[in-house]
């Protein structure tokens, strides 16, 4: 089998980086970057860290609004997919690397997969909700990462090759965890403490671009008596500087790059708790049993707050302030995302 793989931003190199290790065991794999993402902290070190290989082709999309990004990466596709005519392209979550593989392959002679199908958040506000309603809608396997999502696509009408197999960031997560100390050398690094401080990360527009949501989230963080470890997106940055908050940040807050897997995931699992507005690092948390607040008022991985684990506060600062005084309870056993055998379903399923 021939697998075209398309990838392009930070978490879509951790999830690929699974299914990427098992499919070349048996199967041939072109792997093709975007280049939505190419900074090194957010490219680079990922591939570096979690083996994944170099990829055969690098867009060199880079950044530009939404049409045009999508547009250039398609552009770039459509030859592609021609050249190495795959058996199947595969497509990762909701970025728009992703959208631009799915509307390219969908309308060639090839199959698409979409992994991490059938989420939503059913706020079409945003792009990834967007990203991920069309993707599904044109995909020919549905790899599923909850019940959920599989209810949410039989609701949609799709029901047929959909495949339930948990999802791809937990089997990152149990791998990274093998290899990485239960005391990470960054917590020395940042002069920090096992399970006494906050883990904050904030990258949505929907924080970043309105002056005043990021100042009442940067308000609440640094009222804050425990240390604050935030790795800024460099789209986070720029808004800091933009709306006058980057000194105040820089001065009251651990303020650094966005650090590899390895490092981000040390933090997490050794934080008191997390401030963040990610999609995959609420799961994160979730898996590490550790307090998520969530800086929005839905979530596409609703099971993290039914479960107890995390709580969606927006950006109000009331409840930013309560959640960090009165963090959720993360649960020890629940399992809504599957076994930690995502990447080897996948495989399997597209063998068969
Ligand atoms: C993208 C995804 C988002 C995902 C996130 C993961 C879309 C619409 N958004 O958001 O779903 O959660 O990646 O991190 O696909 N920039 C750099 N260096 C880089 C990349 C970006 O400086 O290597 C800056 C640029 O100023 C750019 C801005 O960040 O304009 C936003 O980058 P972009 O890829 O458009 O969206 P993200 O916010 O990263
Ligand atoms: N991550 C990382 N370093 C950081 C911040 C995040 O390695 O400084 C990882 C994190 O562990 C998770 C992924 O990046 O696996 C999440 O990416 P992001 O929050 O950018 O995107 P989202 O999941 O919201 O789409």
């Amino acid at each position: 089998m021939r697998v075209l793989s398309v990838v392009g931003a930070r978490p879509q190199f951790v999830k690929a980086s699974v299914v990427s290790q098992e499919l070349r065991e048996h199967h041939e794999e072109i792997l093709v970057h975007t280049g939505q993402h190419y900074d090194e902290e957010l490219s680079d070190v990922f591939f570096e860290e979690l083996d994944i290989p170099e990829p055969d082709h690098n867009l060199g999309v880079g950044s530009a609004g939404h049409a045009t990004q999508t547009g250039e990466m398609m552009i770039q596709l459509e030859p592609l997919i021609t050249e190495y005519d795959p058996d199947v392209v595969l497509s990762y979550g909701d970025t728009n690397s992703t959208l631009a593989a799915s509307i390219a392959a969908s309308k060639m002679d090839t199959e698409l997969a979409h992994v991490e199908a059938g989420l939503r958040s059913f706020n079409r506000d945003m792009p990834e909700e967007v990203n991920r309603v069309l993707t599904d809608h044109v995909s020919d396997y549905l790899f599923v990462p909850s019940r959920q999502a599989v209810q949410h696509l039989e609701s949609e009408g799709i029901s047929e090759s959909v495949y339930h197999v948990g999802d791809v960031m937990y089997d990152a997560l149990l791998q990274i965890r093998e290899s990485t100390a239960d005391e990470p050398a960054v917590l020395k690094r940042l002069g920090l403490e096992p399970d006494t401080y906050v883990l904050a990360t904030v990258h949505r527009p929907r924080n970043t671009d309105d002056a005043e949501r990021l100042a009442a989230i940067v308000d609440c963080l640094c009222e804050e008596s425990r240390d604050v470890v935030f790795p800024a997106h460099p789209r986070t940055l720029r808004s800091l500087e933009e709306h006058g908050l980057r000194e105040r940040a820089e001065r009251e807050l651990t303020l650094i790059d966005p650090v590899g897997y390895g490092d981000f995931v040390g933090l997490l699992a050794n934080a008191e708790v997390i401030v963040t507005d990610s999609g995959g690092i609420q799961k994160e948390a979730f898996f590490l049993t550790v307090p998520c607040i969530t800086l929005r008022t839905e979530t596409e991985w609703p099971e993290t707050v039914e479960e107890g684990g995390n709580v969606l506060v927006g950006a109000d600062p009331t409840g930013i302030r309560e959640a960090l005084a009165a963090p959720p309870v993360s649960p020890s056993d629940a399992e809504p995302y599957g076994d930690g055998t995502a990447g080897e379903q996948i495989v399997a399923a597209l063998t068969r």
